[in-house]
């Protein structure tokens, strides 16, 4: 169970989506339950970026499935949950520093969906033999790992705080019964196209 405090490991990598728990709405469990499945999705993508970039034998349709996974998931799902919760917190009292940190979190949202298709793309174009500069390709995926890591640590140390901060019971309610009926395609439902990717995650 993903408790404050209690990072999951990949034993509990199928852990219930939303746990209520005293001190934590369901919905920021769920969001940083997303992030440590996030995090083991980076971990793959870094594994074969380093083997693309060592000259080693990589494995594109991984960096493929974990490409189409964050975009299945994390780009349509996980992000617009935040969205919603961070418009939220826009209409509290906010300083001008927290009002510009919820601002760009906001647009690196929009950032990294873009950053996403162009990767899908460039892979994408490698499997069918569109000739991508390896170097440019290993760059931008590296690029594109580190955007989100930064992104993912700057929510967790400072947005969802925040959200904690101003949200009332009733916002939470309304946010979670939106996002119920959204869950996670490869960690939660398990669906055949991310089989693969689950697999090695798992054996890691
Ligand atoms: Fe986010
Ligand atoms: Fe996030």
């Amino acid at each position: 169970m993903a408790a404050k405090g209690c990072r999951p490991s990949r034993q509990d990598i199928s852990a219930p989506v939303a746990v209520e728990t005293d001190d934590k709405p369901a919905v920021l469990v769920r969001l940083e339950l997303d992030h440590h499945r996030m995090s083991w999705v980076m971990d793959a993508l870094e594994d074969e970026i380093r083997k693309l970039s060592d000259g080693g034998e990589y494995d594109l349709s991984r960096i493929e499935d974990a490409l189409g996974y964050l975009a299945a998931y994390a780009d349509t799902v996980h992000h617009p949950l935040e969205d919603r919760m961070f418009d939220n917190v826009l209409d509290k009292g906010l300083t001008p520093a927290e009002r510009a940190l919820v601002l760009g979190n906001l647009k690196q949202h929009v950032d990294i969906i873009e950053a996403t298709r162009i990767a899908r793309r460039d892979v994408a174009n490698v499997l069918n033999d569109i000739v991508v500069p390896l170097e440019r390709l290993v760059a931008d995926l590296t690029d594109y790992v580190a955007l989100q890591r930064t992104h993912m640590r700057t929510e967790r140390q400072q947005l969802f705080p925040l959200a904690e901060r101003f949200l009332t019971q009733p916002e939470w309610q309304a946010i979670a019964e939106q996002f119920e009926q959204s869950p996670d395609p490869m960690f939660d439902l398990k669906t055949k196209a991310f089989e693969r990717l689950y697999e090695s995650i798992v054996e890691r």
